[in-house]
């Protein structure tokens, strides 16, 4: 039985029923070149798969998305109507009939390799990164000069890997020409903060000031920020890419680049990214529900855009609160069963204001018994680190504000 996508008592067709939902709610993933295993274009690609479309479906394994009914409405949220869920699934009992072609719908234009319009610049590592088939690598940095003569505003933005399967995440950093961060490291070649002369620079390597142009993560989504919206490379600065790479027992290489999208006109507001971390955590060995906090106020008015969670294999759940005076408590995004395979971006379809000295709160559960199957080592007494081995514990998010201030100025609490 099909409800909404088909017309009663009909039996829903690939062309007609079908696609129409695999372009919509799958194809950003399902296509070549992108991270799915499987492209679901043609009616040959998906028919064989109509079973297991179902099954996925059914589950809500697919499309991915994780964020609790509860609270929040995303913009990004690409879960499919109980309407299209049936049409898949009466689709599946059919025996997956492939209908008229003729009505099939407009394909979509996708720009080729990205998920972002066509990119204005692209900077990629000079050189590829080679990797070990074995042993922990230590963060790479990679310095990349942008040249720009001028500051330029980025509505898009994507991070490429060339090999998917070893980057376990990458930022970019947008390190101003003011910032002293890194100053004196190598450009074009990737290091380790521990291939740095300077023990000073070394310590300081993990820990930047600098604004963030994008997380990625695996599964994660490129930046596309709504118009009016846009972050913000200065004249003259640097992209500074931190790589995590996670080997797997096969020697490669990787040769990551980003790719930005320059925003047509001025924007209203200006988008920074910023983070709720702890790392200041224990978590005892076995412990099956570990709870680890961090709250902060926001120093000045600020639009609220999106979140971004990021915890590691032992990461169970995760939340974004709202802590009104006398401790009421709003959640606005809640992820009851965190995958780190799994790392989203959840973009609030109505930005909220935050007046200054609102408190936001991320809260954190990890999962260190042996009854996580990802669990690395459940008798280890868990800190933060680096390594997936390790844990962290930072909530992302987004904030819009007025164009003329920069994170700096942000943090400058009014008197
Ligand atoms: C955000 C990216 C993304 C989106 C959107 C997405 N998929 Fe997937 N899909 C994947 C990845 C990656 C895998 C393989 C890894 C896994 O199974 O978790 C996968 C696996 C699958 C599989 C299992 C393949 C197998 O080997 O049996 C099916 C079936 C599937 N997807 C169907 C769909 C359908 C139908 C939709 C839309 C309703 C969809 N997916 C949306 C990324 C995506």
């Amino acid at each position: 039985m099909c409800a909404f996508a088909c017309r009663a008592g009909e039996t829903p067709t690939f062309y007609r029923d079908v696609l129409p939902i695999l372009q919509t709610h799958c194809q950003a993933c399902h296509r070549p070149g992108q991270i799915a295993p499987m492209p679901l274009e043609t009616y040959q690609q998906a028919a064989r798969y109509a079973a297991s479309i179902k099954a996925v479906t059914q589950s809500r394994t697919m499309p991915p998305w994780f964020a609790d009914k509860c609270c929040g409405h995303f913009s990004n949220d690409p879960s499919l109507t109980t309407g299209e869920l049936s049409t898949l699934a009466a689709w599946a009992d059919a025996k997956a009939p492939a209908g008229d072609s003729k009505d099939s719908p407009t394909a979509p234009h996708w720009t080729a390799g990205w998920n972002i319009d066509q990119p204005d610049v692209v900077f990629k590592m000079p050189v590829a990164k080679h990797l070990p088939a074995h042993g922990d690598v230590k963060y790479q940095y990679i310095i990349i000069p942008t040249h720009f003569k001028e500051d330029k505003w980025v509505s898009m933005s994507e991070i490429k890997p060339s090999n998917r399967a070893v980057v376990h995440h990458a930022v970019a950093y947008i390190r101003d020409p003011k910032s002293n961060w890194l100053r004196g490291a190598p450009t074009g070649v990737a290091f380790s903060a521990d291939d740095l002369p300077d023990p000073a620079m070394r310590h300081d390597a993990m820990w930047t000031d600098s604004d963030i142009l994008l997380v990625y993560a695996p599964g994660s989504l490129p930046d596309r920020w709504p118009n009016g919206f846009a972050k913000l490379v200065p004249a003259g600065s640097d992209i500074v890419l931190q790589m995590h790479y996670a080997v797997h027992g096969q020697a490669g290489e990787d040769q990551t680049g980003i790719g930005l999208v320059f925003a047509k006109t001025a924007p209203a507001k200006r988008v920074l990214t910023l983070q709720l971390t702890n790392d200041k955590f224990q978590i005892p060995p076995g412990d099956p529900s570990y709870r680890v906090e961090v709250h902060g106020s926001l120093p000045n008015d600020a639009l609220l855009m999106s979140f971004f969670p990021h915890m590691h294999l032992r990461g169970k759940t995760f939340e974004y609160n709202l802590v009104a005076p006398h401790g009421r408590v709003q959640t606005l995004l809640r992820i009851p069963n965190y995958d780190f395979y799994w790392q989203l971006s959840y973009r609030l379809a109505t930005p909220l204001l935050l007046k200054a000295g609102t408190v936001l709160q991320a809260v954190a559960t990890f999962d260190n018994s042996n009854k996580n199957v990802h669990n690395p080592d459940p008798a280890a007494t868990v800190t933060w680190g680096e390594q997936t081995w390790a844990e962290m514990m930072v909530g992302f998010f987004d904030v819009a504000v007025d164009p003329a201030i920069d994170k700096k100025t942000f943090f400058q609490r009014p008197r």
